[in-house]
């Protein structure tokens, strides 16, 4: 297929109120944040434009072609068709994880988290009086995976009652596998526990992983899960909001509707007419995208290479996590934007001494965010 999109274009972001480009000083290159600097597809600002020259806009449902434009990407992409009646449509994904726990456990409650982990799935049993259990991430040959035997404790606690998972996991990188999650879901239904399956990650895998959602495992991990996907990371259009949940146990839909309806708008229009054109027509610049992210991640890992950086198998996500503890910077953070680059300090993860670097951006930017990086590292060596 001929490379029809050019992710070397450079597009000026400063004047866009971009949370990514607001954050630093202009001399400070932003790559933080997840989101990436690319165009969206094509077919992405075709389907907007059509919409707005309609001119009305009010009060809009999620349409029927919508939910088959997600089943035809889920049954192309994980062999797992959702039924219809098991959506509910979102204007985001961190307000469903934070819904879910409240309307879906108690105050007191334990919460289990896989960790380092992308800092919602923390703050949501945080901030609304749950107990937090972290589980440790630990390198299984060269790659980040979860601990099953500290797992299973908590997991054992007679409070707990949900698990949270990050699948692919963010950051850290790690596409669970099978056997991983078959393990897990065996936990779950030992210890009769809920699971929030954050699957935002799911479309971004750069090896030759497979993402399986933990639904689709089998009827049991169907009835006790709460699915959480978006569009929003693939297609790089956060900021217009939309993400899906996919809840089959009509209990537990239930309950999370009846708390949803007060409280969470629905999804913006223009959010769902994006959402849609890019399941259904966004394949080829998607499959360029991945492309075009290999390249940079192999950038970052020939960079590296011969440093004190450690970076574990990367199998999905634009988000490096990389080990810097060995150069002992008193606060990563600083020294890095200090250096000319804002990157995560993995602190705000639960990982001092790592730092989460976005290569969601042209070849160009992330060559002169490595230099300055790597010029810095050595006056530390
Ligand atoms: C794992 C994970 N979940 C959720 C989100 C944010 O979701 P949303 O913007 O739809 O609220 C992010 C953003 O980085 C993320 O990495």
């Amino acid at each position: 297929m001929s490379q029809a999109w050019d992710f070397d274009k450079i597009i000026d972001r400063s004047q866009q109120n971009s949370d990514k480009w607001g954050k630093y000083p202009s001399d400070v290159i932003p790559m933080w944040v997840a989101d990436m600097d690319f165009d969206s597809p094509q077919c992405i600002k075709d389907a907007l434009i059509q919409r707005i020259d309609e001119g009305v806009f009010g009060y809009t449902y999620a349409s029927k072609s919508l939910v088959s434009s997600i089943q035809g990407h889920c049954q192309t992409r994980y062999d797992w068709v959702p039924s219809a009646a098991h959506f509910v449509h979102l204007p985001g994904l961190v307000c469903a994880l934070h819904l879910a726990v409240r309307a879906l456990t108690e105050a007191q409650d334990r919460i289990i988290v896989p960790s380092p982990v992308y800092y919602h799935l923390t703050k949501a049993p945080e901030m609304s009086d749950r107990k937090l259990d972290r589980i440790p991430f630990v390198l299984k040959g060269n790659r980040w995976s979860v601990d099953l035997k500290t797992f299973e404790e908590s997991c054992n606690k007679a409070d707990a009652k949900m698990i949270l998972l990050c699948n692919p996991h963010n950051p850290g990188a790690t596409v669970y596998t099978q056997q991983e999650l078959s393990a897990i879901h065996a936990i779950a239904k030992r210890h009769d526990l809920l699971v929030v399956s954050d699957e935002i990650h799911c479309d971004l895998i750069l090896n030759d992983a497979r993402h399986i959602p933990f639904a689709s495992l089998n009827e049991d991990a169907a009835q006790r899960t709460i699915t959480l996907m978006a569009p929003s990371k693939t297609f790089n259009i956060a900021g217009l909001g939309y993400a899906f949940a996919i809840i089959a146990n009509s209990k537990l839909r239930q309950r999370f509707n009846q708390a949803r309806e007060a409280l969470i708008p629905a999804p913006n229009l223009l959010a769902l007419v994006a959402a849609e054109a890019a399941y259904r027509d966004g394949q080829s610049w998607h499959e360029s995208l991945l492309e075009y992210l290999r390249g940079n991640l192999h950038y970052i890992q020939e960079r590296i290479a011969g440093t004190s950086i450690q970076m574990a198998e990367h199998e999905a996500t634009y988000l490096a996590w990389l080990d810097v503890r060995a150069y002992q910077l008193e606060n990563p953070h600083d020294f890095f934007v200090k250096a000319g680059v804002g990157i995560s300090d993995g602190a705000g993860f639960g990982a001092p001494g790592f730092i989460r670097l976005n290569f969601g951006c042209s070849r160009s930017q992330l060559e002169q965010a490595m230099n300055r990086i790597l010029i810095a590292l050595e006056s530390k060596s």
